[in-house]
């Protein structure tokens, strides 16, 4: 187990974000200048001064691609979908969902918790998760609300946790990931959750709290800052969150601060495979869908190399294709995106080493 992982911990659990209303600069990070007067990170080419598109991956400002997440996300720990231009949980306007097409039908699928039964006992959100790769066993053995559907892989079973390891989850909702990585890591270990929606943090820590998991903190903050020490952790997961960050590159080189030399990257997250249309990449619901932001396998490779990683393997799952597609009534998702399992390794000697 890693000597040290939370350093401030108590004071850092509400480290309060870097954008919108927040404050910045959570203990830890190893970048204290996060704030950008609202917009989060933007990540610029030195060059060319101009912004990445990589970076956010989408057509949207970074601002603009933060508050829609958060807003998706909130709308959906607090127990229904939400689109991200005023309209309700429904779908609607008017709070009877009447005029559903634009953003119910561009909020379904993979980040969405959307559905009530999966058709064999279980909620949609069981039968989401059996579908993009958990067992059955695993899916029954959270606490109820743990799970919202939200994933597009899991990244446990790429992860090989250990007894006694310290496993960060980036992006960690209501703690889905989390729990079954604390069953790995067991009493020895700890897990820490990162989520900057704070409506998920406390749908979290209300699930930790029900089934009484002591091993398991989850604290508000953004991943491109994370309120974590240098080297404390031993593995970073992830489910399906990288892709909606406005500042990829960034996020990996602040995974890269937090793992301990020799500590590795397991997650699963959407690549994408072919241009998406410039009207969809500008549509706040499908950056927040998990569709308009996603980086190529190529992009990814590169911001992950730069951040010093090794032994970097993506690969895009063929039969994903299946449940990408379902993610939109509008339009076919797969056209773009599939998900992936994006796995990378820290240096033993943690920098430096040739790749
Ligand atoms: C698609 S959901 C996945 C949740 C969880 N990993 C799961 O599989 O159930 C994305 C989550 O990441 C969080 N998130 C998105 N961008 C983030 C960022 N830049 N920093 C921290 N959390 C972020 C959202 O608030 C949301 O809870």
């Amino acid at each position: 187990m890693s000597e040290d992982a939370s350093p401030g911990a108590a004071s850092d659990a509400d480290a309060p974000c870097c954008s919108d209303d927040r404050e910045p600069a959570p203990t830890g990070s190893s970048d204290e200048a996060c704030c950008d007067g609202g917009a989060g990170v933007t990540e610029r080419d030195s060059t060319t001064g101009s912004k990445s598109d990589a970076a956010t991956g989408s057509g949207l400002d970074p601002a603009a691609q933060r508050r829609a997440v958060r807003e998706r996300y909130a709308g959906i720990a607090t127990g229904g979908d939400a689109g991200t231009d005023g309209t309700d949980a429904t779908g609607g306007t008017d709070g009877t969902g009447s005029s559903t097409a634009a953003a119910g039908a561009s909020t379904g699928g993979c980040c969405s918790g959307e559905g009530t039964d999966d058709g064999c006992g279980g909620t949609a959100a069981d039968g989401t998760a059996r579908q993009v790769g958990y067992t059955a066993e695993e899916v029954d053995a959270v606490a109820d609300g743990a799970n919202l559907g939200l994933g597009c892989g899991n990244p446990g079973a790429i992860a090989d946790l250990e007894a006694g390891e310290v496993a960060l989850d980036l992006g960690s909702g209501a703690g889905f990931d989390c729990f079954l990585a604390a069953r790995e890591v067991g009493e020895s270990g700890s897990v820490i959750g990162v989520d900057m929606t704070p409506e998920m943090v406390e749908t979290a820590r209300a699930n930790a709290a029900d089934s009484d998991v002591g091993n398991v903190e989850f604290r508000l903050g953004e991943i491109e800052h994370l309120p974590v020490a240098d080297g404390s952790i031993d593995v970073v997961i992830s489910n399906c969150v990288i892709n909606l960050s406005p500042a990829k590159p960034q996020v990996f080189r602040e995974a890269f601060r937090a793992l301990r030399p020799g500590g590795r990257l397991a997650v699963s997250d959407v690549v994408r495979t072919a241009e998406v249309p410039s009207d969809l990449r500008a549509d706040p619901d499908s950056v927040a869908a998990c569709v308009a932001g996603a980086a190529t396998v190529d992009e990814l490779e590169s911001m992950l190399r730069d951040a010093g990683f090794v032994d970097a393997s993506i690969e895009p799952k063929a039969d994903s294709e299946a449940f990408v597609r379902e993610w939109d009534d509008d339009h076919d998702p797969s056209e773009f995106v599939r998900s992936a399992s994006i796995e990378a390794r820290k240096p033993d000697t943690g920098a430096g080493e040739e790749p």
